[in-house]
């Protein structure tokens, strides 16, 4: 068991009052609340060994640029990559997503290949995709899914042609809380030799997540939702992929040799890290890697599936409700609408008892447009949400009900 009342001391904001309540914080699929760890990090860089990496001869320099690649090793070993070579810091998942369709896709798709994503892809994994589908004039398939919103394998099979170039499909849905069963997918579509995509975003703050097991090519996600700062993410690609792919971006640090005639390239990662990077940023993921792994993955996992199964027994009891996604194997993600209600309407409520949910598409419309709604509800947990918590948002979630009615 994890002790939650210790954890949550680490985060200063969970302190503060909203609306002059108690903060409740169930946001955190957009993003979560960093620890006291992260933001004394981000400080004592910043104070104490700052300066551009992998480019002064001097100490403070090489400090930096230690913290950078011990901060890279640290998520190596959390993903279980090979090497530390295969992990590229990125500006976030967008990035991650728009450099496999740049320096993948561009250069290895042609007219009528096709790319396959899934009903449930955050706009994310879908308008890189069109933004190359406009260039090229690849197709773009869509595996369906079900009223719970689960994929059948079967269904998955049947869109895997000699055209298919990539699969490119999340590991958690954002907007419905289902688990995808990625290993399978991604063996299915390895004996088809089609290379896979994981958006890894929903599940690496949640769950164990180990890319030589599930073979993926490339996996990618987010720091400001594993509790690090925003503007930074990560990119695992298979080292293989990364020697043959182009470079994303040009600039300093990705090159070995310039002259206006001709241009050689560093090896990976650095070849994918044009400029100076996010250096304090990508420094504190590693903090907050550290910190996840020291509390234990999957004793949050644990914890987090008691939160959804507790929250979800209790949100079926009242009437008015009805869940969006109810696949069986759920991350800690509700969505859900309200009769005769508006979705905004609830959320304002709720942050006047100083909860906080988001309501909206989730930058999932395709999704919202397959349940024929225009938004849902979300509470989606962390680490440091507890039953208490629950309660308390039962009870306003009631109250905004009879106040609507
Ligand atoms: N993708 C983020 C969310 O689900 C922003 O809210």
């Amino acid at each position: 068991m994890l002790d939650i009342d210790k954890i949550r001391k680490d985060f200063p904001i969970l302190k503060i009052k909203s609306n002059n309540k108690d903060l409740i914080f169930f946001d955190n699929g957009a993003s979560s609340q960093k620890p006291k760890v992260v933001l004394d990090k981000i400080k004592e860089i910043y104070e104490t060994k700052y300066a551009n990496i992998h480019r002064g001869i001097y100490n403070l320099s090489q400090l930096s640029t230690e913290a950078y690649e011990e901060s890279r090793k640290i998520i190596q070993k959390f993903l279980n990559a090979k090497s530390e070579k295969e992990i590229i810091f990125v500006r976030g998942a967008t990035e991650a997503i728009n450099l496999v369709a740049q320096s993948f896709g561009l250069n290895n798709f042609e007219k009528g290949d096709e790319v396959i994503l899934s009903q449930m892809e955050h706009h994310s994994n879908i308008v890189p995709w069109q933004l190359l589908r406009d260039k090229l004039g690849i197709k773009i398939n869509v595996i369906p899914i079900n009223q719970d919103g689960d994929i059948d394998l079967n269904n998955f099979k049947k869109l895997l042609s000699k055209k298919v170039k990539l699969v490119s499909i999340l590991h958690v849905s954002n907007a419905l809380g289902t688990i995808v069963p990625i290993k399978e997918l991604i063996s299915i579509s390895h004996k088809k030799k089609i290379p896979v995509l994981v958006d890894g975003c929903q599940s690496v703050p949640h769950m164990k997540v180990d890319v030589q097991s599930l073979d993926a090519d490339f996996y990618c996600f987010s720091g400001h939702k594993i509790y690090g700062p925003t503007g930074i993410g990560i990119l695992y690609s298979k080292k293989d992929f990364l020697e043959r792919m182009s470079p994303y971006q040009g600039g300093g640090e990705m090159i070995s040799e310039v002259t206006f005639k001709k241009t050689t390239y560093q090896e990976p990662p650095h070849k994918y890290e044009a400029g100076t990077p996010n250096i304090v940023g990508s420094i504190a993921l590693g903090t907050a890697v550290d910190y996840v792994k020291n509390i234990n993955i999957e004793k949050i996992c644990k914890h987090e599936q008691n939160l959804l199964n507790y929250a979800t027994d209790k949100i079926k009891s009242i009437n008015e409700v009805k869940i969006i996604g109810t696949s069986k194997n759920k991350a800690g993600i509700i969505s859900f609408i309200v009769k005769n209600t508006h979705p905004n309407d609830i959320g304002v409520i709720l942050d006047n008892h100083g909860i906080a949910v988001r309501t909206g598409h989730h930058c999932c419309q395709p999704l919202m447009q397959f349940y024929n709604i225009p938004a849902t509800i979300r509470a989606s947990f962390g680490l440091y949400n507890t039953l208490d918590e629950i309660d308390s948002f039962i009870d306003a979630l009631k109250n905004a009900i009879n106040l609507l009615r």
